[in-house]
């Protein structure tokens, strides 16, 4: 299939592009690389040998849209596209909308405009918001807290709306957190800035570029007081977007999936599972709770499972060993010269 790439030198967009490749798909990404580097397609290239056409521009930009669609001609859309970070998409929700949102929507009509009817969207378990039940199973209701929410939920109705009205396929991936790196240690994830998620923050405490992790509260209701989450790896997560351009193809109307391990693993879990991976001790400091955090989530996968024929292989540990390997090869990201 020829695949269309929207964000596709981020984080889970270049793991993406290599199992893509890997299936043989032909790919071509646009990115305005706001939050990543063209560097990150060398990588690419370099670890599977496959060609990445790739467009420098913003997904809101109609004209550059149009020539992507006319000159690719692309079987379906990948939309990784936006801005991800939900503190910052309360100070700038306008922002975070004209991204998020409106970059689906001028999207989705570019799409039409090229006949194009088939797209996997990246969305969030943060859509569920304050769990009434869990694990969460597509079945829970929605309930965004943040700005950055309510654009990943605004997006999943435009996209359901958009395929029922036009015999479309809409593929919506709910992502739970994703973590870790390709096996190779040449991609994983790069913070431009400090990292507001755990798994990177650990990476840089344990690289001895920050003194301690702090712990966002202890005193949660769980067996060790601190959050719970379902981490999945990136890879696994990858090989989701496989599984959905196959169903899209089989499938029109939309359809959301968790995509998570059905596992919750604390913050203290974490830290342990890396200080075993590295031989390396994290100091860590209790810190009052974050605003905005739940006590714990987890996913019910069992969908996912059954309709994509997709479910989670790797391991905490994988996890832990694959975002270490990354870290210490490439100390600073992709701009660590080693290419
Ligand atoms: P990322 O920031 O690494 O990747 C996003 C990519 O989109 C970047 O390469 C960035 O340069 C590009 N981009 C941003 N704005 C753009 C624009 N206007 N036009 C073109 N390109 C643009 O993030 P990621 O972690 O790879 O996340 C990918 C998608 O998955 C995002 O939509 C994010 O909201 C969603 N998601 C991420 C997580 C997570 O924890 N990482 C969880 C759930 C959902
Ligand atoms: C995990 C756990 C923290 C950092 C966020 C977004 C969500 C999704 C994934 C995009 C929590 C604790 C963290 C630290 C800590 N992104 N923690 N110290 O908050 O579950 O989800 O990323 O869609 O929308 O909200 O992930 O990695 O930030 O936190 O103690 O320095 O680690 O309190 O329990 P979160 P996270």
């Amino acid at each position: 299939m020829r695949v269309l790439v929207t964000g596709g030198a981020g984080y889970i967009g270049s793991h993406t592009l290599v199992e893509l490749l890997g299936q043989a798909h032909e790919v071509c990404v646009l990115d305005n690389y706001d939050n990543s580097s063209p560097l990150v397609l060398d990588r690419v290239r370099k670890l599977t040998n496959g060609a990445v056409m790739a467009v420098e521009g913003d997904v809101r930009d109609d004209v550059i849209l149009s020539d992507v669609m006319s000159d690719f001609r692309p079987d379906a859309v990948i939309h990784f596209a936006g801005l991800k970070a939900v503190g910052d998409s309360m100070t700038n929700p306008l922002g975070y909308y004209d991204v998020n949102v409106n970059g689906t929507l001028r999207l989705l009509r570019a799409m039409n405009a090229a006949g194009c009817t088939r797209i996997i969207f990246s969305s969030s378990a943060t859509v569920y918001g304050e769990p009434i039940y869990l694990p969460y199973d597509e079945a829970h209701p929605l309930n965004p807290t943040s700005v950055y929410g309510r654009t990943k939920l605004m997006s999943e109705q435009i996209l359901t709306d958009w395929a029922n009205a036009g015999g479309g396929s809409a593929v919506i991936l709910r992502y739970f957190n994703p973590v870790g790196a390709h096996a190779s240690a040449i991609m994983g994830e790069d913070p431009s800035d400090v990292p507001n998620n755990l798994m990177p923050y650990i990476a840089q405490v344990a690289i001895g570029k920050r003194a301690h992790l702090n712990v966002f509260g202890d005193d949660y209701d769980t067996p060790d007081g601190t959050g719970q989450r379902d981490y999945i790896h990136v890879v696994d997560l990858a090989r989701a977007h496989v599984a959905a351009l196959d169903y899209a193809a089989t499938h029109t109307g939309a359809r959301p999936f968790n995509v998570g391990t059905g596992q919750a693993y604390s913050v203290k879990r974490m830290v342990a599972a890396f200080e075993a991976a590295t031989g390396r001790p994290i100091p860590v400091v209790i810190a009052p709770r974050r605003a905005g955090d739940i006590a714990a989530m987890q996913a019910d996968a069992s969908r996912a499972r059954q309709e994509l024929d997709w479910q989670a292989t790797h391991t905490l540990e994988d996890m832990a060993a694959s975002t270490w390997a990354w870290q210490s090869a490439n100390p600073d990201g992709y701009r660590s010269a080693n290419d």
